[in-house]
């Protein structure tokens, strides 16, 4: 079986000279589709940096990320965004919503970029709506949801292109521990029942727990990969 993602000796270094920073240090493995995934370990370790690179947000400095056995190296300019948008959805702690716009109009956004057409659009941004229990909020600002209403948009945005994989980055960091638990069940749910690859960078135990798996990150390197004891 050809891994969703397979990445190998990839190195990420930020700055020159004097300043160089090397984040990730030669990293390698693979993720296979409908897995969970934790990519843990403490702050400033690079897990940020690894999850830029295996979303193709970011070029590693050497190595490579292959999507499907594919290099994505050869993937630049719309391919690589067309890629991005159809494959990948994101969450992310800080949600990234446009906060004047309506949740309706953050839910369309990917699919403007997509290119699906506007009837299309709204069908499909109001389905993800009603399946994240928002369809009340449509008309709301984004600017006066809650955090777990803001994260809920989010995730109806990430699945209105039918990705692949969800990349995770921190999901539940700004919430409380009640509607923390409600985001994740909603994202360990879509991965059992819907099979989408679940990636997930957090320094919650909890949560790299509840994962098939946990990739441990420590200065850059990959120190342990061991199967998560189930719960
Ligand atoms: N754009 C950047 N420029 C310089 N250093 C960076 C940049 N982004 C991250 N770093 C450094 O790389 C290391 C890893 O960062 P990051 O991947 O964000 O870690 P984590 O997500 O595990 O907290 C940290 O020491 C951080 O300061
Ligand atoms: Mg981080």
């Amino acid at each position: 079986m050809t891994p969703i993602i397979s990445v190998k000796d990839v190195r990420r270094s930020y700055g020159r000279g004097q300043n160089r920073f090397e984040a990730l240090k030669g990293v390698s493995f693979d993720i296979f589709e409908g897995e969970s995934v934790a990519i843990v370990g403490k702050s400033g370790s690079g897990k940020s940096t690894l999850m830029h690179v295996l979303a193709l947000l970011d070029a590693p400095t050497s190595g490579t990320v292959e999507l499907e056995g594919v290099d994505t190296r050869e993937l630049r300019g719309r391919r690589l965004n067309k890629t991005r948008n159809k494959t990948f959805g994101f969450v992310f702690q800080q949600f990234f919503l446009t906060a004047n716009a309506s949740v309706l109009e953050n839910v369309l956004l990917p699919m403007k970029i997509a290119g699906v057409g506007r009837i299309e659009r709204r069908r499909r941004a109001l389905a993800a709506l009603e399946q994240l229990e928002l369809a009340d909020k449509a008309k709301n600002k984004a600017v006066n949801l809650s955090g777990g209403q803001k994260q809920r948009t989010v995730i109806a945005r990430a699945l209105v292109n039918d990705p692949r994989i969800i990349f995770a980055d921190e999901p539940t960091g700004n919430l409380d521990s009640h509607t923390g638990a409600v985001v994740e069940d909603i994202l360990f749910s879509l991965n059992r029942e819907t099979g989408i690859t679940l990636i997930v960078v957090t320094h919650d135990e909890e949560l790299a727990a509840r994962c098939d798996r946990r990739i441990l990150i420590r200065d850059g390197l990959l120190v342990d990969e061991s199967a998560a004891v189930a719960a």
